[in-house]
């Protein structure tokens, strides 16, 4: 895919397609829509008083256009204005999807308003999410030359074009964002600790220095938090760190990006009911996305003080697995009940954030499917963050606003902290029901020592099911989020 981006008038860019948001109170015709309609010889209010396309029901409408350069356009209904990145993003992927399998080649998305240079960048990087099809790694059967056509061109177009120079990096980001999807969507009797430490050590070739724990290191290390969730299954753990040349180099700042990477979760002895237990291979979401940013950031900043750490595990039932009521030791000392083996995120994020710290991290960030209730609180467009300090937070929410990623803090109040205790440990692993969310961040909170934000992609990691946007599946959440936060990071340095 190509990416462009120029001032052009919309009724002048020659594309196949021009997609374009159709906000709610545009049902009067604004002038720059009219400006349009009347250029296209009155597609847009025809389709609208033949009911060709109600912004209240209708996703899209693709409808035939003459008088302007482009050959079709495609109506988006978009709500209410002003969403920024996000809606340019979002809008752009459902403009990618719903062109797939038609003869579309070339596709210019205006972003209307809310014309910050940000904008531009999300949309090229949805356009190219648009087109990612799961279906394509392991399936051949349905594949025709139809399905296999796809956009191969995006122009983003606007008032404040910021040109195509702007958009040299979007496509290195892009790809970041599929692989990270690609990564997460495959089966856990594909992909295991070893295959992903196997993958992680491909980024040698992209100039970083990686270096893999099993189990023995693991062992002299003290980590027993996450030694004991792998112990129920065949695939032993590992743990990925993948430094960035410039990582040596950071000094008094240095970030990591850890990311939970349980490629199973079954629950453990805690076993989960059946009911679409199939989703937990995208249990290790976190791992995929630190480890695709990486690779990200080796190719288009590698100076960058960055380190990437995925504590990959399986957690599985078995004669060996961890028991509810054993008490482990983790890494930094402190002892942990584990009252619920399904609680095992926050057992190998302790210790991977634990080892990174000792690593040199001054500052810390974890992505992970952590918690169903962040599912139940924000659905699948909304990521939770949990920040301390939370000016820390701060700038981890405002990279995720410029790419276009949805987040929202909540509160770490360790003040639940007590909720926690064990009669017979330092920690319980699992707290009440009630706040589950909160007390998920809080357990994590007792294993970091520098500034941290914990992520909680429980819900916004993968859709399960296909929508406008994307289709079923992982997302890739967190990766355009962590490469902006990197670059900003070194910048500041
Ligand atoms: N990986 C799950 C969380 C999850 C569930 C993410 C469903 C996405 C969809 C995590 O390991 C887990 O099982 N969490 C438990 C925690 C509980 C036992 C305290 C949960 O959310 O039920
Ligand atoms: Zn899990
Ligand atoms: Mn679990």
């Amino acid at each position: 895919m190509r990416f462009a981006s120029a001032a052009t008038k919309p009724a002048s860019v020659q594309a196949d397609v021009l997609a374009l948001p159709f906000y709610l109170d545009d049902r009067q015709i604004p002038p720059d829509l009219a400006e349009l309609d009347a250029a296209a010889n009155g597609a847009i209010t025809q389709a609208l008083s033949w009911g060709d396309f109600n912004p209240l029901e209708d996703e899209t409408a693709l409808i035939d256009a003459t008088g302007i350069g482009a050959a079709r356009i495609l109506l988006i209904a978009s709500g209410r204005r002003g969403r920024g990145a996000w809606r340019a993003r979002r809008n752009a992927s459902k403009a990618a999807r719903r062109l797939q399998g038609t003869g579309a080649k070339s596709l210019a998305v205006w972003l209307r308003d809310g014309e910050e240079a940000d904008a531009y960048t999300a949309a090229a990087i949805g356009a190219s999410q648009g087109t990612f099809r799961p279906y394509a790694y392991y399936g051949r059967v349905r594949d025709t030359p139809a399905m296999l056509r796809s956009v191969e061109e995006v122009a983003v177009i606007g008032d404040a074009a910021p040109g195509d120079d702007a958009l040299r990096d979007s496509m290195e980001i892009a790809d970041g964002v599929a692989w990270a999807r690609e990564l997460s969507n495959r089966s856990a009797n594909d992909l295991y600790p070893e295959t992903m430490a196997e993958i992680a050590r491909g980024l040698t070739a992209d100039g970083c220095s990686v270096e893999v724990l099993g189990p023995y290191e693991m062992a002299a290390l003290g980590m027993g938090a996450l030694l004991g969730v792998g112990m129920g299954a065949g695939h032993e753990p590992r743990l990925i760190a993948i430094k960035l040349p410039g990582w040596g180099a950071g000094g008094d700042r240095r970030l990591a990006i850890v990311g939970k990477g349980v490629c199973f979760d079954s629950g453990g002895i805690s076993l989960k009911p059946p009911e679409r237990m199939e989703e937990m291979k995208h249990d290790k979401s976190g791992a995929a996305a630190v480890i695709a940013a990486a690779r990200t950031l080796a190719r288009i900043a590698p100076q960058t003080p960055l380190m990437a750490v995925a504590p990959m595990v399986e957690n599985m039932p078995g004669g060996n697995a961890q028991r509810p009521g054993d008490v482990v030791k983790a890494m930094n000392g402190k002892t942990i009940e584990v009252v619920n083996t399904d609680a095992e995120g926050r057992l190998i994020l302790a210790d991977a954030l634990h080892w990174a710290e000792q690593q040199g991290a001054t500052h810390l960030v974890d992505v992970a499917t952590l918690t169903g209730a962040a599912a139940t609180a924000f659905g699948d467009m909304i990521s939770a963050y949990f920040a301390r300090p939370r000016e820390w937070g701060a700038e981890v929410a405002a990279a995720a606003e410029a790419t276009g990623e949805w987040f929202w803090e909540m509160p770490l109040a360790i003040e639940y902290r007590d909720t926690l205790d064990s009669a017979h440990a330092d920690i319980v692993n699992s707290g009440t029901r009630e706040g589950s969310l909160i007390k998920s961040a809080v357990f994590i909170s007792d294993f970091v020592t520098k500034p941290w934000v914990h992520i909680d992609i429980g819900g916004s990691a993968y859709l399960i099911r296909d929508k406008a946007h994307n289709p079923k599946g992982a997302l890739g959440t967190t990766v355009t989020t962590l490469v902006r936060l990197a670059s900003d990071f070194a910048a500041r340095a």
